[in-house]
C-alpha cells in the first residue's frame, strides 16, 4: 500500500480534576463563554467538546469531563480519547479523590498530564503545598526539579491561562499529531441522546479521515446516514477534518458514549453490520 498522507492536526485535550476545582471555569475563560451558569448546581454532568482556535491561529480540541465522583467511567473515557491530560487542582484545596483518580487514568492512557493549579487568585491559594504533594506521589512538576509541566492559574481573572496553553501545545509539538483527512471518517460518540424535535443528536468526535454529510455512519450499535451536522456553537458545517468535535442527526438510535463510529461505503452494509450486534 501507498503511505498515507498524514496531515498535522488539532491536539485533543481532555480537562479532569476533582468537583469544583474549575475545570469548566478554565474552558470558559479559554472560550469566553459561561457554560458553568447554564450548569444545573454548577456540577458538570456529561463531556463537553469544543473546538478553540487561540489567537496565533492554533487549534486545540478541549474536552471538558465532570469531577463529580459519580462520573469516573466519563473520566475514563475522557482520558482514553485524548492526546494530553489538563489536570485543574484548586490552590486552595488538596490533591482530592478525583485529583488521583484524573492522574490514574491519565497513566492508564500513557497520556502527557500538565497541571493547571487553579484559584491562585484566592486569599487562601497555597501552590506550593499542592506541588509538594504532587512530590509525595511520585509526580515532580518542574518547579520541584521534575519534567511535568504545571503552571498556576486563576480561571476568574486569566492568570497564566496563555502561558498553560502554551505549555500544551509544547507537549502537543511532541507528540507530532497527525491524521489522514482524505479517508473515510473514523472516531468517538462523545455523548448522544433524544431531542423531540430532531430525533437522535449525537455528538462525536472524528479522529481520521472527513465526515460528509450523506455518509452512512456505523456506530455501536446504531447506524444511519448523516442528514445534518453542527459544530459546538450550533452553526450548520458540511464537512468535518481530524479532531473536530461536532453534533450530527441522522441515525437510528442513541449509541454509547465512547462508541468507536466509523463510516462505510453504503447504507445496506452499515444496517448489516449494526444489526448483528
Ligand atoms: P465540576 O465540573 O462540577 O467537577 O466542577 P468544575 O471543576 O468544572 O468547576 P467549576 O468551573 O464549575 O467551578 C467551581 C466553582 O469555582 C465556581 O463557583 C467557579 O466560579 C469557581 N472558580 C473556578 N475557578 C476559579 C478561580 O480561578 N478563582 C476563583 N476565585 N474561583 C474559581
Ligand atoms: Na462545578
Ligand atoms: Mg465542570
Amino acid at each position: 500500500d501507498a503511505p498515507e498522507d498524514l496531515q498535522a492536526r488539532a491536539p485533543i485535550v481532555t480537562v479532569m480534576g476533582h468537583v469544583d476545582h474549575g475545570k469548566t471555569s478554565l474552558l470558559d475563560y479559554i472560550r469566553k463563554e459561561n457554560v458553568i451558569a447554564g450548569e444545573s448546581g454548577g456540577i458538570t454532568q456529561h463531556i463537553g467538546a469544543y473546538g478553540v482556535t487561540l489567537e496565533d491561529g492554533q487549534k486545540i480540541t478541549f474536552l471538558d469531563t465532570p469531577g463529580h465522583e459519580a462520573f469516573t467511567a466519563m473520566r475514563a473515557r475522557g482520558a482514553q480519547v485524548t492526546d494530553i491530560a489538563i489536570i485543574v487542582v484548586a490552590a486552595d484545596d488538596d490533591i482530592m479523590p478525583q485529583t488521583k483518580e484524573a492522574i490514574s487514568h491519565a497513566q492508564a492512557a500513557s497520556v502527557p498530564i500538565v497541571f493547571a493549579i487553579n484559584k491562585i487568585d484566592r486569599p487562601t491559594a497555597n501552590p506550593d503545598k499542592i506541588k509538594e504533594g504532587l512530590a509525595g506521589m511520585n509526580l515532580l512538576v518542574e518547579d520541584w526539579g521534575g519534567k511535568i509541566q504545571s503552571h498556576d492559574i486563576s480561571a476568574k481573572t486569566g492568570q497564566g491561562i496563555n502561558e498553560l496553553l502554551e505549555k500544551v501545545l509544547l507537549e502537543a509539538e511532541l507528540l507530532e499529531l497527525k491524521a489522514n483527512p482524505d479517508r473515510l471518517a473514523t472516531g468517538t460518540v462523545v455523548e448522544a441522546f433524544l431531542d423531540k424535535g430532531r430525533g437522535y443528536v449525537s455528538t462525536i468526535l472524528v479522529q481520521s479521515g472527513t465526515l460528509e454529510i450523506g455518509d452512512y455512519v456505523l456506530a455501536g450499535t446504531c447506524s444511519g446516514k448523516v442528514k445534518a451536522m453542527q459544530d459546538e456553537r450550533g452553526k450548520n458545517i458540511e464537512k468535518a477534518g481530524p479532531a473536530t468535535p461536532i453534533s450530527i442527526l441522522g441515525l437510528d438510535g442513541a449509541p454509547q458514549a465512547g462508541d468507536k463510529f466509523n463510516v462505510l461505503d453504503d447504507e445496506r452494509e452499515a444496517k448489516q453490520i449494526a444489526a448483528k450486534r
